[in-house]
């Protein structure tokens, strides 16, 4: 199965710039490159701050947007979204039974649960995971307890180790992560946004991870910096996750047009 993650579009109203970057023009370049370059995906998740200040029209926008990808898409929430104003532009977007934009779907093998969730809190920029929200993933997962599952997540729970997320990280991950630790089959990997810079790693817990960047816009790596700078970076950008029985690959994708030195030649060792 071939996922694809975006991440952290924050869409801006039709004719808006943020940081004088135009979001929308940055998605319709990763949703070109998804279509020349891989249109075999099967799935692709965003994994939240899909609109900026969480306006209608910026759905509407990102809505048509997406509109061009030839498979499913699945929607997460970051800290920067309106669960209603989503709701309203995506009416038909799999939700839990109270409302949470909270999924589940197996591979198309049937040997990982992909699992989305909703770490989405009003008026709070740090993730939130509440009790309703915990049993509807204790129950995920206890429907499926031989199946290891995959999270998808707009916030990370657990410290990145970057100091502008000191107080805007995940304000109770105790309770997820002890669901997710207790997952019998255990969980396989997690993907999530927020930081907007790449990074992987693995929690105390045992649970690697890998982030997104950011599609718009990215922080220059600066750890200790509390107030780093936004970024360009390195344009537009997707990462490529190849699953096969419970083998993960994650591959970063960027979408500028590099110019091509010299073609490389196919190696047949030693
Ligand atoms: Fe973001």
């Amino acid at each position: 199965m071939k996922i694809i993650q975006i991440t952290d579009t924050h869409f801006v109203p039709p004719g808006h710039t943020l940081y004088g970057l135009d979001p929308a023009a940055s998605l319709r370049r990763t949703v070109a490159d998804i279509n020349e370059r891989h249109a075999d995906v099967d799935l692709v998740v965003v994994t939240g701050d899909l609109a900026n200040d969480g306006d209608e029209s910026a759905y509407q926008l990102l809505r048509d947007t997406l509109a061009p990808l030839p498979c499913e898409v699945r929607l997460l929430l970051g800290n920067h979204d309106n669960r209603e104003s989503f709701r309203h532009v995506f009416p038909k977007a799999p939700v839990d039974s109270r409302g949470f934009i909270q999924s589940a779907l197996p591979t198309s093998d049937g040997a990982l649960q992909l699992l989305f969730l909703d770490s989405h809190e009003p008026a709070t920029i740090g993730g939130k995971y509440c009790p309703v929200r915990i049993d509807w993933l204790a129950t995920e997962l206890a429907q499926a307890p031989d199946i290891p599952a995959v999270i998808f997540i707009h916030h990370p729970p657990f410290d990145a180790g970057l100091a502008h997320f000191k107080h805007i990280g995940f304000h109770d991950p105790e309770a997820l992560l002890e669901v997710l630790h207790n997952h019998p089959a255990g969980i396989r990997h997690m993907f999530f946004g927020h930081i907007h810079i790449s990074l992987s790693g693995i929690t105390e817990g045992g649970i690697s991870y890998t982030s997104g960047r950011g599609v718009s816009h990215q922080f220059i790596v600066e750890p200790e910096d509390p107030a780093p700078y936004w970024t360009a970076g390195t344009g537009p950008n997707y990462t490529v996750i190849t699953q096969q029985g419970k083998e993960l690959r994650a591959m970063h994708v960027d979408t500028l047009d590099a110019r091509p030195l010299v073609r490389s030649s196919e190696c047949f060792g030693p």
